[in-house]
């Protein structure tokens, strides 16, 4: 496993990705409802410490009042065994009492509640992997993965949901991040998100990066599904929210840094040198609009 996420900073994203839509939201509870079995199981991808799932859980539990078994894959050891203590804490806030499952194949948590059971199990793994050894899928959820990943993988993705006759819903696809300032000259920051957006495929030329919106919606045409997208914005300045404030300057100056050693040529229209560049990103002036996009499908 090459990339590893900061724990940090996915609990500082936690309250940004609350923007997720909530048209397409209230669209997913509908079709949820809609399904009339004893119990859904429900997927997450990439599920990290499990925030998509902290999200999701009380919104579904609130609209479809039957049994659910969610499992959640992530490939990350580090990640997945948090998770369960992050999940632990984060149910707790909100009055749930989850209990640690013993004696089962996998690690997880098990709620009690108004009758119904609650089973969540945490496979550390590539989704690739485990899905074929999943048979009901009722919902097949992610959140901030899709620009992650390959075209195959969307595809077969898409295409398991769609076997399964599930819902597929991924939240928080990256499309693009706009920079302001009052202080800097509007070329050079556009100039910084195009460098941005080029860079999360410099070492991962296989991965949809940008371009995952796009390609969702046209398997999912090809596929046949009825499909509806959404926006999903973050709107970060130094003072809402430091923490991920701090975390998206430091991912963007590490970019720029990369960006300028492989193509230092492309700059000279722009900079001057990668100095000017790190001064803007120091300047505490700037204000971030990153644009992603909500997917549903079935
Ligand atoms: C940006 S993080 C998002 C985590 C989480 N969904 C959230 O909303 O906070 C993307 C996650 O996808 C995981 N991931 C990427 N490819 C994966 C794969 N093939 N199988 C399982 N997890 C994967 C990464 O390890 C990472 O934890």
């Amino acid at each position: 496993m090459k990339e590893s996420f900061d724990i940090r900073w996915l609990i500082a994203r936690e309250q940004l990705d609350e923007a997720r839509s909530p048209t397409l939201v209230s669209e997913l509870l509908a079709l949820l409802e809609q399904r009339k079995k004893d119990r859904h199981v429900y997927i997450d991808l990439g599920s990290g410490i499990g925030n998509n799932f902290v999200y999701l859980f009380p919104k579904i539990l609130e609209s479809v009042q039957i049994h659910q078994k969610w499992v959640l894959i992530e490939i990350d050891p580090k990640l997945a065994e948090y998770s369960l203590e992050h999940i632990q804490k984060r149910l707790s806030n909100l009055g749930f009492n989850a209990q640690t499952r013993t004696n089962t194949a996998y690690p997880g948590l098990n709620i009690e509640h108004s009758s119904r059971k609650i089973e969540i199990e945490i496979r550390n793994n590539d989704f690739m992997e485990v899905l074929p050894t999943i048979k009901q899928c009722d919902g097949i959820f992610s959140n901030a993965v899709m620009d992650l990943l390959t075209w195959n993988q969307v595809n077969y993705l898409l295409t398991y949901s769609k076997k399964h006759k599930s819902i597929f819903y991924a939240t928080l696809n990256y499309r693009n991040t706009t920079i302001n300032s009052t202080k800097f000259h509007h070329p050079k920051l556009s100039a910084i998100g195009a460098l941005y957006d080029a860079h999360m495929i410099l070492n991962h030329k296989e991965r949809l990066g940008n371009k995952c919106c796009e390609v969702l919606k046209k398997i999912a045409h090809d596929l046949q599904l009825i499909s509806k997208d959404g926006r999903s914005v973050w709107k970060l300045d130094p003072n809402d929210n430091p923490s991920a404030y701090m975390f998206l300057l430091k991912y963007i100056g590490n970019a720029m840094e990369d960006m300028y050693k492989k193509f230092s040529d492309i700059f000279f229209g722009y900079f001057e040198n990668i100095e000017e560049i790190r001064g803007i990103l120091e300047s505490d002036s700037l204000m971030f609009e990153v644009d992603h996009c909500d997917f549903l499908a079935y």
